[in-house]
Formats: C-alpha cells, structure tokens, sequence
C-alpha cells in the first residue's frame, strides 16, 4: 500500500493574490485538484491526507478524488511540520514500512511517466527517491553586496522537485530529528541526508513547476494543455 502527503497549508504570500496559490483556478480545475489528481491517478496509489493551513476555508471539503479516499490534517507553520502532521494523521493499517509519497499542492504539472518512474526506482531503493532536474544554468556565488564573486560548478548540482518517495517510518524519523536539532528542512530528502542517507535522484522533466507567481500559472495552463494531446 502507498500513500500520497500532500502539503498545502502554505499561504503563498509570494504569490500576491487574495486565494493561496493551490486554490487558484487552472485549466478549469483548481490547482490542488491538479495535483492530488496527479498522484490518485496511479493505480499503486491509495489514497492521500492533504495538510491545510489552520482554520483554512478554501479547502473545498473532498473526501475522495478519483474514486479513492483523501483524509485531510492541520498543517503547521513550516512545510516540514504540515508534512509531519500529515504522516501522522495516514491511516494506522499503514506500518512502517509502507512507502509514502509527498507531492506539493503546488505542483499541478506532475507527468505520469514521471510518477511511475519515480515508484519503479525509488522502491527499489533502500532509502527511496526524489524527482528533480539537473541544473541548466551557470551559478553564482553572490558576495553582501549583490556582485558576484565566484562561479559554481553545476556538473553535480538537480533542483529537487516533488514527489519524494519514503518509508513512513524512516521519513517520521527523519523529520523529528530535525526538528529536534531544529534543523531548517526544505524537503523530505534533506532531512534524510541530515541522517547520512542518499536519496536517489530520479531525473524528472523540467516543467513539474512548482506554482509561485502569476506567469506560473500561465506557463502551467499551457503544459497542462499540451499533456492532454
Ligand atoms: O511555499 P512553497 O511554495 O515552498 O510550498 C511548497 C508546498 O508546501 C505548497 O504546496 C505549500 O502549500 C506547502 N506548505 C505547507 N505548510 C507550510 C508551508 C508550505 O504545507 N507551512
């Protein structure tokens, strides 16, 4: 059994509209519609506990989506704390040992053949995977005062995207120890390295956007339109 974790209790301030980002309207659904779709729409996965804000009114009250059950939690103020939140609120006839996928609310673009790739490898990883890209652009280091002092080596560097597949058990583990160290994780895979883990990377297309300004949401319209041909 596999479970979907779908953090969406984020605000979305950077995004300047009146809704929070996953709420807004996309290609004539919402966008968190877009993205729980994404992940119920594979037949090895169950069901998913999506993590809302507290006291969050947009959330439309879906108990399923595409036939399969969605159970909802409150989040917390980091997306490592909604994240945790929800891996505690997934049904206990999940053990530990059971693999959990943690998809962002604000990723509609999640491509089918990504997804199943992502299963294939990642369970058949001792640790488990991420999507992410390789990094196209040259980097660089900047110094206080906005010059840029230095260039970065890319040959080894991926821009981490979702979803990022685990065991329950090891992510929960994962993610209270760096809490505890009150660690800042940005995703699941970083608290896992904190542990000395190494998540395999699975390369996954570039437009598994993540939904953060206006000019997303006209790009992700677009993707959307073109994966449907
Ligand atoms: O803010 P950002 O775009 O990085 O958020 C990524 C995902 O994490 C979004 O789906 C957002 O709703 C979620 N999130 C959350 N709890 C927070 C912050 C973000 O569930 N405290």
């Amino acid at each position: 059994m596999t479970w979907a974790v779908v953090p969406a209790a984020g605000r979305g301030t950077r995004f300047g509209a009146p809704l929070p980002k996953q709420y807004l309207a996309l290609a004539g659904r919402l966008v968190i519609e877009h993205s729980l779709r994404a992940v119920l729409d594979h037949p090895g996965v169950d069901g998913a506990v999506v993590a809302l804000a507290p006291g969050d009114d947009d959330w439309p009250g879906w108990r399923e989506v595409g036939g399969k059950p969605v159970l909802t939690c409150t989040g917390g103020a980091e997306r490592a704390d909604s994240v945790l939140a929800a891996l505690h609120a997934l049904p206990a006839s999940l053990d530990e040992q059971q693999w959990v996928l943690v998809h962002d609310a604000a990723r509609p673009c999640l491509h089918r053949d990504d997804l199943a790739r992502l299963l294939e490898l990642g369970q058949a990883d001792p640790v488990g995977a991420l999507l992410a890209a390789p990094v196209r652009d040259t980097l660089k280091r900047a110094d206080d005062q906005g010059h840029s002092q230095a260039t970065e080596p890319r040959e080894s560097l991926w821009r981490a995207l979702t979803p990022q597949l685990f065991r329950r058990g090891g992510l929960t583990r994962a993610l209270e120890a760096a809490r505890r160290a009150g660690a800042a994780v940005t995703d699941e895979a970083m608290a896992m390295e904190r542990l000395g883990l190494k998540p395999r990377l699975v390369e996954g297309r570039e437009d598994n956007l993540k939904i953060t300004t206006p000019a997303d949401l006209a790009l992700a319209e677009f993707i959307l339109s073109r994966s449907s041909e």
